[in-house]
């Protein structure tokens, strides 16, 4: 797992208003954080990618570039996974991608279980998918959304980008599936009984759109 926070950036200066009750009722504010996160997981994800040289005309001569070889698949999981993802889309601004709504069917018990329902998917066949879900709390939408992926085509490689994650989430994902790259910008210890991550940040999705 990499945490984007480790070392002191403006990514700290964003989980914390996005943390902050007093600042957290600005939904634009909420949504951009979220949204420059996912631009700083984009750039750190596009340094471990592959690129291709490319010879290319200036109005002065030829210069050598290098271009990314092939464009990832964005994939994000409804609703509150929008702002992260339309940051990941700004900087992999010729991406192709995935939506899929995936949310907690409760049960009269308690428990819950992990609801697939929309779900629209390019093809996925031997490429590098990218996932984004700002809260990674118990893990369970990420596996499945993972396994459905899966089942779908052969993605090659998987990263998921969240903005806060738990640490047993995180060991749920890396346990379920090992390959999967976790970024993100904080990491809690607690989760609660019912599955919100202490101290978390609320619910993402009700801070984002209402
Ligand atoms: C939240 C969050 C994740 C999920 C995390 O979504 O955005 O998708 O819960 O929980 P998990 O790791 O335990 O699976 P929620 O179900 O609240 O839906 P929303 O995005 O529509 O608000």
């Amino acid at each position: 797992v990499i945490n984007l926070s480790n070392e002191c950036s403006l990514v700290c200066d964003w989980i914390s208003e996005i943390r902050d009750v007093q600042i957290q009722t600005d939904r634009m504010r909420f949504r951009r954080n979220l949204e420059r996160i996912g631009e700083i997981a984009a750039y750190e994800i596009s340094r471990h990618l592959a690129y291709e040289e490319k010879e290319v005309q200036t109005p002065l001569g030829i210069a050598p570039t290098k271009v990314l070889k092939e464009q990832p698949v964005l994939a994000t999981i409804l609703r509150a996974g929008l702002p992260l993802h339309q940051g990941l889309l700004n900087y992999f601004d010729k991406a192709d991608n995935a939506f899929i709504s995936a949310y907690r069917k409760h049960n009269l018990d308690g428990s819950f279980e992990i609801s697939l329902d929309y779900i629209s998917c390019p093809e996925l066949e031997n490429r590098v998918v990218i996932i984004s879900d700002p809260m990674l709390a118990t893990g369970s939408s990420l596996v499945k959304t993972i396994q459905y992926l899966r089942e779908e085509g052969h993605p090659r490689e998987i990263h998921v980008v969240a903005a806060i994650a738990c640490t047993v989430g995180i060991e749920y994902v890396q346990r379920s599936e090992p390959n999967v790259k976790i970024w993100c910008a904080a990491i809690d210890e607690e989760l609660t009984a019912k599955g919100y991550i202490v101290p978390g940040l609320g619910d993402a999705g009700d801070l984002a759109f209402g």
